[in-house]
Order: structure tokens, then sequence, then C-alpha cells
């Protein structure tokens, strides 16, 4: 596609001149990378989620969703969506999907987020555990499809071989990447990474559905029995990964898109679950408009189970991208390493709802189900993750 020529053209500046100091090595090396870009949609893509940004409210007529609590279930109520959820995943209608693909810039952990160790337990092994500790009650195999992105497919394969996979069946395991994208200079200009070549990042969780769908694995799911496909993201150190209660409401509602949420505080960093006419929708906090901070009851933690028929479908159909702002390593104009605020491109997972006819929502605990890693310090840290881990007994 674009070639070194058509950078001008396209007001790539900042890259036209740092390729009057390349050698012609490196100059075949960013054609190459520049080679599968369209410049054209380059610049559209930074006029529209950048220059032209606007936050408006979802249109529509906007509602809480309905819900059910799980802590005012019935014992009978809990018990039999519980049974429900276990007769599934031991006949293998269930798989677990991981997104672990991010770049886990606030924490700044050197390697994937989920090589993060609590007492020598990774963030891996705390779900690796989970699924089973599930399979041996249910005496079945339960597949774990885990996502990554070019940043740490390799580390986070190399992880999983160091430690045996945590004792599951590495046939049950599939790591599959999601696909990148160019990210930008804060004036639209394409940069280049520490090593010089095109800088590009992973294009966001909802990046998910077109690699399942570029890897054949909704195929491999089909073949195996799989109905729905349990998600989850990976710094969520209290997430039951496969909660039975959750799977049975699932099943019993074969609802397109099962949603777990809790009651976000005030103004909190969660994404608000609402209806917008009739629609499941995720409202990012990033993207919440003014005054919309505390006016809904549910907070998006990103857990949720989907008919896997529906996602299949739903994959094939496209997603916006929404902009993210991240301090990323590259080069500066004298070609010198350095960490700067960077445009980033992002799918949103949640954004595939729009697509879906039937929800149904669990809304469970905070002090038990929710506790995200994502910086070093402050809220929703380290210490507040480990303290959660103390509290609730894993640790
Ligand atoms: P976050 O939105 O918290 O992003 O991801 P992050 O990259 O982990 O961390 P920061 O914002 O840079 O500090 C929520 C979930 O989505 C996954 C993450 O791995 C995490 O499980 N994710 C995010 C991906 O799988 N791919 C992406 O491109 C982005």
């Amino acid at each position: 596609m674009a070639n070194l020529q058509d950078l001008t053209q396209h007001n790539q500046f900042a890259l036209a001149d740092m390729l009057t100091m390349m050698s012609e090595d490196e100059k075949n090396q960013l054609a190459l990378d520049l080679d599968g870009i369209n410049l054209e949609e380059v610049e559209t893509l930074y006029n529209d989620v950048y220059v032209n940004r606007q936050v408006e409210a979802p249109a529509g007529h906007l509602a809480d969703v309905d819900v059910e609590v799980k802590s005012d279930m019935t014992e009978e109520r809990r018990s039999s969506l519980e049974q429900l959820g276990l007769e599934a995943i031991k006949v293998g209608r269930f798989a677990a999907l991981l997104m672990a693909g991010g770049q886990g810039t606030r924490l700044a952990h050197p390697g994937p987020k989920g090589t993060f160790s609590f007492n020598d337990i990774s963030l891996f092994e705390l779900q690796a555990k989970q699924l089973l500790k599930l399979s041996a009650e249910c005496n079945t195999t339960i597949p774990w499809f885990i996502m990554t992105s070019d940043i740490n497919h390799d580390e986070t394969i190399e992880f999983f071989k160091t430690y045996q996979y945590f004792n599951y069946d590495e046939k049950d395991i599939t790591f599959f990447k999601q696909p990148n994208i160019v990210a930008l200079s804060p004036e639209g200009q394409l940069l280049l990474n520490a090593q010089g070549r095109l800088l590009t990042a992973p294009n966001g969780n909802g990046g998910i559905y077109e690699a399942l769908a570029a890897t054949g694995l909704y195929q491999t799911m089909k073949k195996r029995g799989v109905d729905f496909i349990y998600l989850n993201n990976i710094d969520n150190v209290l997430v039951k990964v496969l909660d039975p209660v959750f799977c049975g409401l699932a099943v019993e509602s074969e609802a397109d898109v099962t949603t777990k949420t809790i009651k976000p505080l005030n103004g909190e960093s969660v994404g608000r679950v609402i209806m917008a006419d009739n629609k499941k929708q995720v409202m990012e906090y990033t993207e919440l408009p003014e005054g919309m901070e505390n006016q809904f009851d549910n907070g998006n933690i990103g857990i949720h189970i989907f008919r896997r028929d529906f996602l299949e479908e739903a994959s094939a159909k496209a997603l916006p991208y929404h902009l993210a702002i991240k301090n990323l390593e590259q080069l500066d104009e004298d070609f010198a390493i350095q960490k700067k605020e960077t445009l980033k491109f992002e799918k949103f997972y949640f954004d595939i709802f729009r697509y879906a006819d039937s929800f149904k929502t669990l809304q469970v605990d905070r002090t038990s189900e929710f506790s995200p890693l994502k910086n070093k310090e402050g809220k929703d840290s380290i210490e507040t993750a480990h303290q959660a881990l103390v509290d609730n007994h894993i640790l």
C-alpha cells in the first residue's frame, strides 16, 4: 500500500524528515512496515477519533439495566442456577476466554500483566487454579482461550511453559494474537518505536472478535460442543472464572449477552452498563458525558457470557475505534528513545452488544468479586488488590 514517497502527500512530515537521516537498510525496513498501511485511512482515523471527537451520551432513551441481584436470591434460586451451570460445564458447553493483550501501561510491570505475582502466585495462575478446580469437580476439561498481542505473546507462552501450564493440559489452552494498529503523535504523525520500526500497538480488547474469527477458533469451539463463551479480563484479582451461578443464568436465559455488574461508587472509573433504546450498552468511564457519572446503578467489571453463535455472526460486523492516550516509548526527532503521550486507537469489546437482541444482568457484591489491578499505587493498585485477596482468604 503506502510507500516512502507517499509520506509528505499525507502530511506525515515527521517521518519524512527522519527518513533523510536513515541508512538504506533502515529505509527498506520502514518501507516494508508501511506496505500494509493505508495513509488515507490513518488520516481519517486521526480526524474522526481525535480532532473531531465529541463526548456525547448514547442516542435514544437511557435507562438502568434490569438486574437480578445475587445477594437477594433465595438459597433455592441460587442453588438451582448453580446446578444448571455445573451441568452445562460438565457436558462441555462452556469455554473460558481471557483478554490479556493489553499493555498495562499504568501498572508498568516488566512483562505481561498476567505474570504479576502476589506471594509468588501470578494473575495467570490465580485464574488457572480456579478452572482446574472446576474441571476436577465436573470431571471434565474446560478449554481456555487466551488472547495476547504482539507485545506480550512470546513472553506469555514462555511463562506458561516455565510453570508447566500450572498443571493445565497444554492442549486445552489456546493462545491467539489480536491485531495491531498504528499509534500517532497528538499532531497525527506516524512514529517509530525504540527499534526504529513503525510504532504500532494492540487495537484494543475489541480486537478479540476479529482475532477469534481469523484464527478459526469459533469453529474449534463449535466442534468441541461449546455453546457459551465466558469472557473476563486479566486484572480483576477477585474474578470467579466460570462462576456456576452466573453460567446457570446464561443457560437459563439463553441471552446473547449475560453480564455481571457491581454498583459503582461515586464517580468510579468503571464503565456504566445501561440500556439505550432497549439495547444493552457500556459507556466507558473515559467517555462518560459530564453529569452522568452517578446516574446509573451498574458498573462494568469485564465479565460476560456470550452465546457462541451470536458472537460468531456478530464478529463479521464493524466496531468503532475509540481514543486512548497512553505514555508509549518511541524515538524523538533526534532518534533518542523517549516516553511520550501517544494517541492509541482502541476497539472496545462491549461495542459488540449493539448486535445482540437479548440480555441478562447479574449484579454482584464488589467486596467479594471486584478488585482490579490497574495502578502501581493509590486506587485499584497493588496494595488494594493484595488487601482484597487477603480479605477474601485467597492469599
Ligand atoms: P485496560 O483497559 O485496563 O488496559 O484493559 P491495559 O492495557 O491492560 O492497561 P493500561 O490502560 O495500559 O494501564 C482491560 C483488559 O483488556 C485487555 C487487558 O489485557 C485487560 O485484560 N486488553 C486491553 C487487551 O486484551 N487488548 C488491548 O488492546 C487492550
